[in-house]
């Protein structure tokens, strides 16, 4: 049980998002967004800014389900191209997102960095694209094991962070989400306060602008957890993986403070 009421986070709203990664068709999204809807109710999403990133042919039926019902559920997407169109085949941009009314874009996904090849340029490319088209860029960073034990993790994450803003004056409309290389699908997590630690580096890099910025941890969050991470006041929501793609599973963790 964790006392809300002690946390200070000013104006920074806990926000909670599921990231499904490459599961659920689009047909199982409606289910799983309806089945989500049943078990929250509007005080939760009073308390949390709840949203899910289906894939990319999950969208449309989702953004349906969403105003139909008119859930106050955010719709996000896991990725964007950094071009407004052109000449990528298999690509997708974020005007083209924006017109699903999505309202963030997860950018940087440690597994678009490691098994797609992305860099800090192409990121900062992209949040710019996805800021262009009015939407939040919700920026991974993190490090790997062997950066961990070098006791390298704050220089690595702090350039990352550095490398997808530049250019950028206002990034107070961007989302961070703090995820470990190492925790992510593995069941293991950094203590809290560590995952605080690193969190509170990405706020320094970011200067003044640092405490406006929305900051989540993922890696291996689920229901057991979750409450012990968002009792830091510094970390403001969660990503969440796996756990996410079961409604029930995720309400709990929407609900972390029951
Ligand atoms: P996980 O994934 O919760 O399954 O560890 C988190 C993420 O990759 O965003």
């Amino acid at each position: 049980m964790v006392d809300v009421d002690e946390r200070s986070r000013e104006n920074r709203k806990d926000l909670i998002i599921g990231n499904w990664k490459m599961h659920h068709t689009h047909l199982d999204a409606i289910q799983v967004i309806q089945k989500l809807s049943y078990r929250l109710d509007l005080a939760d999403y009073e308390r949390v800014d709840v949203g899910v990133a289906p894939p990319f042919t999950a969208l449309r039926s989702a953004q349906t389900v969403i105003e139909a019902d008119r859930l106050p559920i955010l719709l996000g997407a896991q990725d964007a191209h950094f071009a407004e169109s052109g000449a990528f085949t298999g690509e997708i941009s974020a005007s083209m997102l924006a017109k699903l009314s999505v309202r963030f874009v997860i950018v940087g996904h440690s597994e678009r960095r490691e098994h797609f090849g992305e860099d800090d340029a192409l990121v900062n490319k992209k949040v710019k694209a996805v800021l262009a088209a009015g939407m939040t860029p919700v920026v991974c960073v993190g490090e790997t094991l062997e950066i961990r034990e070098r006791d390298e993790t704050s220089t690595w994450v702090a350039g990352q962070v550095t490398g997808a803003i530049r250019g950028i004056e206002d990034a107070t409309n961007l989302v961070f989400a703090y995820e470990p290389i190492w925790a992510i699908g593995t069941g293991r997590t950094p203590s809290t306060a560590d995952a605080a630690d690193v969190i509170d580096v990405i706020r320094e890099t970011l200067g003044p602008q640092g405490s406006h910025v929305r900051m989540l941890y993922g890696g291996s969050v689920n229901a057991g957890n979750v409450a012990d991470f968002m009792a830091k006041n510094t970390i403001d929501g969660a990503l969440v993986g796996g756990a996410s793609l079961d409604p029930d599973s995720f309400a709990s963790i929407v609900r972390y403070w029951i």
